[in-house]
């Protein structure tokens, strides 16, 4: 079966196509070069540059596999007028083409993207899992308990992590998106002479993160902002803010049990936050997974996997409004 994907939530465009197992291709054009005057993603200009390259990518995807059997596309959550460019396109070829056409819920394309290993879809989930989502715009914890079956722990009262990352770099003056230049510059640092207080709130699994970027502003007050002041305080942000993603997914972990950690989304490509979790969790004999680096930030092959399991599980529905607070529900009934 060869599933044709399509992703336009946020700021990439993406087209993907999973042949069986086989992720055959990832198209992703990334519009950051856009957005980067702006310092952050200006949803206009997003959704024109989406309308402009989708049509090219999935003209060069449809090139490759003549016909698809299936059409997927991400429904949300996203910005609005994004997520309109991939379900037109994607209604579109469905209908051109007689085929399925399925809607995705973006996180659980992030959750899923875990299970590919060397471009192919493998079944490394051992259920439940507790799944750890954060993006730009996320950070959600879930238990899962089966393919389609999810409970939502909690999620953020406030910014996302990525956002924290993002609002970080923007005070320091750094280019969007903030997330890989807080790194490279915590490492560079590879230390702090201070710390910020590690955002915990203590109601159940929902993370907090405007405190931290507040402590972040405070701190930036207190002296002349050299590369060096600024080096340590991308250290401290991100060694607090990885705690504060540990110290909830470890509460849930216990809770449930579970034998695995799976961590989806942009900032899962934080080489600092995949060290402090494989060895954090290593010690309680809990497995931590990752999607490949190139399947953390956003990608139509995540999609693809999401098709991939709701045709293998039987439970295909035609979901194809767009939403752009979609919440993740259960695709299968509760077993
Ligand atoms: O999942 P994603 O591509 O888009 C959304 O669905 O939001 O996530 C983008 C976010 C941005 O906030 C970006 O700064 C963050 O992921 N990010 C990182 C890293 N790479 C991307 N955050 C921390 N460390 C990174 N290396
Ligand atoms: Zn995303």
């Amino acid at each position: 079966m060869k599933i044709l994907a399509l992703e336009s939530t946020c700021d990439e465009t993406s087209a993907a196509v999973a042949d069986g197992r086989k992720l055959s291709l990832n198209l992703v054009y990334s519009q950051i070069n856009i957005h980067r005057k702006y310092k952050g993603v200006v949803p206009e200009a997003a959704s024109r540059a989406h309308s402009e390259k989708m049509s090219v990518l999935v003209n060069l995807a449809l090139k490759k596999i003549k016909k698809p059997d299936a059409v997927a596309f991400c429904r949300g959550p996203g910005l609005n007028g994004s997520l309109i460019v991939s379900a037109v396109a994607a209604k579109t070829i469905s209908e051109f083409y007689k085929v399925p056409l399925v809607g995705i819920n973006h996180l659980e394309g992030h959750f899923l993207s875990c299970e590919i290993k060397n471009d192919e879809i493998t079944d490394i989930f051992k259920f439940p899992v507790l799944a750890l989502i954060a993006s730009g715009g996320h950070s959600e914890l879930w238990l899962v308990k089966d393919y389609g079956l999810y409970e939502k722990l909690g999620s953020t009262r406030d910014d996302a992590a990525g956002e924290a990352f993002d609002k970080t770099a923007k005070l320091l003056g750094f280019e969007y998106p903030g997330g890989p230049r807080i790194e490279k510059e915590a490492a560079a640092a590879g230390r702090a002479s201070f710390s910020f207080p590690s955002p915990f709130i203590s109601n159940g699994f929902e993370f907090s993160f405007s405190g931290l970027k507040t402590a972040v502003a405070y701190k930036l007050a207190e002296r002349k902002l050299t590369a060096s002041f600024k080096r340590e305080i991308a250290y401290a942000f991100q060694e607090a803010a990885i705690s504060a993603l540990l110290k909830k997914t470890e509460l849930a972990a216990a809770r449930y049990k579970v034998k695995q950690v799976a961590v989806g989304g942009g900032v899962s490509a934080n080489g600092r936050l995949r060290e402090a979790f494989t060895k954090h969790f290593g010690r309680d004999g809990i497995e931590v997974l990752f999607p490949q680096k190139k399947y953390c930030s956003d990608n139509a092959a995540m999609a693809a996997v999401c098709a991939f399991r709701r045709f293998e599980k039987g439970s295909f529905r035609n979901e194809t409004k767009v939403d752009a607070d979609l919440e993740i529900k259960s695709w299968r009934k509760k077993c």
